[in-house]
Formats: C-alpha cells, sequence, structure tokens
C-alpha cells in the first residue's frame, strides 16, 4: 500500500520543514511581485538541504532562482565558507529574490548571476568542481544542464533535478503534456548511468537526485 498523500506530506512539513520568516516571505511574497508561484514545495527544500549538508557541501549551483526560496533552503545547508551560485535568465526574478537573500542574512552567500543558464554555466566551469547542483529551469534545458553538472560535480557530489515526476505524467497514462515524453526520457537517461547512483524523491513534483559515484 502507497500511503504517500497531501496529509502525509502535510505530516512531514509541519515536523521537519517548518518555514521561518524568511521562507515564509519568499514564498509568500514572490506572488505579489508578479512571479510564477512554481517553488519548490517546503519538504522539497527540507530536503535539498539536507542533501546539500549530507555531502558536505561548500560550492553549489543552481539553475532557476525564481524568488530565492530554494536558495534559501539550499544555502542554509552549506558549509561554513559556502557559496551558492544561482542563475536566472529574469532580472525582475533576480531583483527579488537578491531582496529575499539580503532580508534573511545570505546575501554574502549566494551570488546571483543573471543570464541565460547555458552560457552562465560555462562561465561557471573555471570553479569547479562542485558538490552539489539543482536543476530547476526550462526542462528542454534538463539534458544539458545534467551533462554540464555530470562533467562540473566532484566525486561523491550530487545532482538533482526538480519536476522529475511532471505533474505525474511520466507515469500516468493520459496525462501527457509537452514536457512528459522529455522527462521520461530524462529520467531514463540518468537511471541507466553506471556512472551514477540515482532516484526519484517522490515529494511534490519528484526529484530526480544522481550521486556520482565515477
Ligand atoms: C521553476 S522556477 C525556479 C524555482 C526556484 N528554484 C524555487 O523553487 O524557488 C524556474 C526559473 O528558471 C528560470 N529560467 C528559465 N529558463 C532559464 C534559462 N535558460 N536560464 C536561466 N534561468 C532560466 C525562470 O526565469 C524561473 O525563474
Amino acid at each position: 500500500m502507497t500511503i504517500y498523500n497531501d496529509q502525509v506530506s502535510s505530516y512531514i512539513s509541519s515536523l521537519f520543514a517548518i518555514e521561518d520568516e524568511h521562507l515564509l516571505r519568499a514564498r509568500e511574497d514572490s506572488p505579489k511581485r508578479g512571479l510564477p508561484t512554481i517553488n519548490i514545495k517546503p519538504e522539497e527544500g527540507r530536503f535539498l538541504q539536507l542533501l546539500v549538508r549530507t555531502c558536505g557541501a561548500k560550492k553549489v549551483v543552481e539553475i532557476g532562482t525564481l524568488g530565492g526560496y530554494s536558495g534559501i533552503w539550499i544555502a542554509r545547508g552549506l558549509l561554513p565558507g559556502g557559496v551558492l551560485y544561482t542563475v536566472d535568465l529574469d532580472s525582475n526574478h533576480a531583483e527579488v529574490a537578491q531582496e529575499h537573500f539580503e532580508a534573511a542574512g545570505l546575501s554574502e552567500v549566494i551570488q546571483i548571476r543573471i543570464g541565460d543558464a547555458h552560457r552562465e554555466l560555462v562561465e561557471l566551469t573555471d570553479r569547479s568542481p562542485f558538490d552539489f547542483v539543482f536543476i530547476d529551469a526550462e526542462k528542454t534545458g534538463y539534458p544539458a544542464y545534467f551533462d554540464w553538472a555530470l562533467q562540473n560535480v566532484r566525486l561523491g557530489g550530487i545532482i538533482a533535478a526538480h519536476n522529475a515526476f511532471r505533474k505525474g505524467s511520466v507515469a500516468l497514462a493520459g496525462k501527457d503534456d509537452d514536457y512528459s515524453e522529455l522527462m521520461r526520457q530524462f529520467n531514463k537517461q540518468v537511471a541507466e548511468d553506471e556512472r551514477l547512483i540515482s532516484t526519484i524523491y517522490p515529494a511534490g513534483d519528484g526529484t530526480l537526485i544522481a550521486v556520482k559515484i565515477a
């Protein structure tokens, strides 16, 4: 019997993913500032934070900043002296996120890079290897972002990619949208890659997680 549902999700969040005023502000203020409500959920944020700390991360890249909600969770998992580079092509999103990072006391820890991630990642390459990469931008970019992450994450480092379920459509017949097949192929490619130990964390819209072992 599978019992994971919205009530169980709320139960986990109420115990393990309690938002302080800064996380709450980043989540609630962003839509009021015209940003889309497409941030990760609290328990997904807590899970990313746990992964970041588990791999002892000091250098992290996030692709898709939005209003900074996931960035705050991730940055709070870094070891002291760590840095999060977060990339977004929308300067309005970046401006809102910067305010949230400053309010949370994280402006020294998080560096926002404004621009298309396909270009920004090339520029970040000379700061590799990274300990952790979180992919949460346009779905058509996932294969290229993942390839870059695999080349630029150290052994034992972790790559996470959001929306692995594509609203459930990867597994549910008749629910396909434009990106369902792309995400199915992406999940399959990662699952079959012998350089990785990988799985999908099934909260929210699913987060694909992969540890680099070779
Ligand atoms: C799903 S949102 C990120 C949500 C954020 N990670 C959170 O949970 O709080 C996706 C973001 O990716 C950005 N984006 C889309 N395509 C991009 C690209 N090619 N390069 C950089 N950012 C991109 C969008 O502007 C948007 O802010």
